[in-house]
């Protein structure tokens, strides 16, 4: 008998994030501080995140110790399974060996609490009774109510509107673990105010989602943000992920061939493949692929620019592809791909040839997932379809070119609550969208007046 899941004893959890900023080939260009176009400095922080949340923002170490408090939290769920798909390797007839690591065993259902619950832990040592935070699935905003009553901390969560209407059940989720839930935009922030006066049916994004929170959190005593992916320190948590499956793969006697992810802000994407672009940065062979959705194709077509993180434009400036900042995805399933950015770190990493982008429409991803689901059982997040469907269309080469290879990607959440999207698939009224060039030429023009980051 084959085995199908290599599990890590609890004791083997890593006791240390990886920093891929002390491996980078090209460092990082500093986010800027918008009114005065100089590299942002800690104070300028400050009101948004706690000061050791920002140690790692900027730290330079390879590797930063999990503390024991986080540690006994993340052992609720953590190391999660690596598994191998061979009921889908055995209908694809290919000789590709493909594993998955499963990331929707977590009580939320996906990587986010991977992040949530360090950052509910630092934010707790430092004093502050409150985080705010935006969602778009649902899935942060549950994962960091999740930390929040792990570690008696309040919680408000901007939800991105057309997901709010779309996921009920994520907002239950969040009651159910104190977190306060709210449509984006909306009525409690200026900023929200401001965008319903002009365009009352706003569906919302992330980006308008974002703004909202920082907004309370910056005008509430004892009150900080957290954000969800994208930033340094969100990837740092992440990359217990990657460093589990190393160890995972060591058991299995396999060496990976080819990593995957999709990517929405990028954290579970990176959260795997950083220690395996480690390897490659110190001259091991293999391919890091990042998925991404058509209809909001960052890393495939947005341009390389300084931008900011949110609508409002109340974040520093960030050196990333994007589509700018005012830019409203299209109501895809795939509600936490719907950012019009994607974290410096993999930019950085794009543009120097270590990861390569491709995107997917969302039918593809759809019919990716619902092979999965009839063959290897489970039910995948829309998000996580981007990544089966990149490995599909790996296994189906290696098919082709008769070549055995090992197929990683992130499992990063189960989609039980995210129906609504399989039953327009089934129902046959899902559509493709392909982003318009006018599009991508508005983004240029958005971000011409912005300083430059180095190429
Ligand atoms: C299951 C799942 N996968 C992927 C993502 C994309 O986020 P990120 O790119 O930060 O991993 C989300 C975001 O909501 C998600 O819920």
């Amino acid at each position: 008998m084959q085995t199908k899941r290599i599990f890590l004893d609890q004791k083997d959890l890593p006791r240390r994030w990886y920093n891929i900023q002390a491996d980078l080939p090209t460092p990082l260009d500093p986010p800027l501080n918008p009114a005065t176009g100089k590299p942002v400095g800690p104070q300028d922080l400050e009101r948004v995140f706690p000061m050791s949340l920002i140690e790692q923002e900027v730290s330079q170490e390879r590797f930063i110790d999990i503390p024991e408090g986080v540690l006994e939290k993340l052992l609720l769920y953590r190391p999660s399974p690596l598994a191998r798909a061979t009921a889908l390797e055995k209908v694809l007839g290919t000789p590709a060996r493909i594993y998955y690591k499963d990331e929707s065993v977590s009580p939320a259902g996906s990587h986010k609490p991977n992040t949530a619950i360090p950052q509910a832990y630092y934010n707790k040592a430092f004093g502050i009774k409150k985080l705010t935070t935006e969602t778009g699935a649902g899935q942060w905003g549950s994962a960091l109510s999740l930390a929040g009553a792990l570690y008696g901390l309040e919680v408000k969560v901007y939800m991105v509107r057309v997901s709010y209407e779309q996921k009920p059940y994520r907002r239950l989720m969040m009651q159910t673990w104190g977190g306060k839930c709210v449509p984006s935009p909306s009525r409690e922030t200026q900023v929200g105010r401001a965008i319903l006066e002009k365009d009352p049916d706003c569906p919302g994004s992330l980006g308008i989602a974002i703004s909202e929170a920082i907004e309370e959190a910056v005008t509430t005593p004892d009150t900080r943000y957290s954000l969800g992916s994208l930033l340094n320190h969100v990837i740092l948590h992440q990359t217990i992920i990657g460093l589990e499956a190393q160890k995972q793969l060591e058991i299995a006697g396999e060496k990976a061939d080819v990593v995957i992810g999709c990517v929405g802000g990028g954290s579970n994407f990176a959260g795997l493949t950083f220690p395996f672009v480690r390897d490659k940065i110190f001259g091991k062979e293999l391919r890091v692929v990042a998925s991404e959705p058509a209809a909001c194709p960052t890393l495939t077509r947005a341009p390389f620019a300084y931008d900011f993180g949110d609508t409002a434009q109340m974040t520093p400036l960030l050196p990333m592809h994007s589509l700018g900042h005012s830019f409203v995805p299209p109501s895809i399933h795939a509600g936490g791909l719907r950012y019009h950015g994607v974290a410096p770190l993999i930019s950085r990493l794009v543009l120097d040839g270590l990861v390569e982008p491709k995107s997917y429409h969302q039918l593809k991803t759809y019919e990716a997932g619902i092979l999965w689901a009839r063959t290897e059982g489970t039910i995948p997040a829309p998000e996580t379809c981007h990544a089966i469907a990149a490995a599909v269309e790996e296994a189906k080469q290696a098919r082709e070119e008769g070549k055995e290879k090992v197929i990683l990607f992130n499992f990063s959440g189960h989609g039980l609550l995210d129906l609504t999207g399989y039953d327009s698939y089934l129902s046959n009224s899902l559509t493709d969208y392909s982003l318009p060039e006018e599009e991508i030429q508005k983004a240029l023009e958005e971000l011409a007046a912005y300083p430059k980051p180095g190429q």
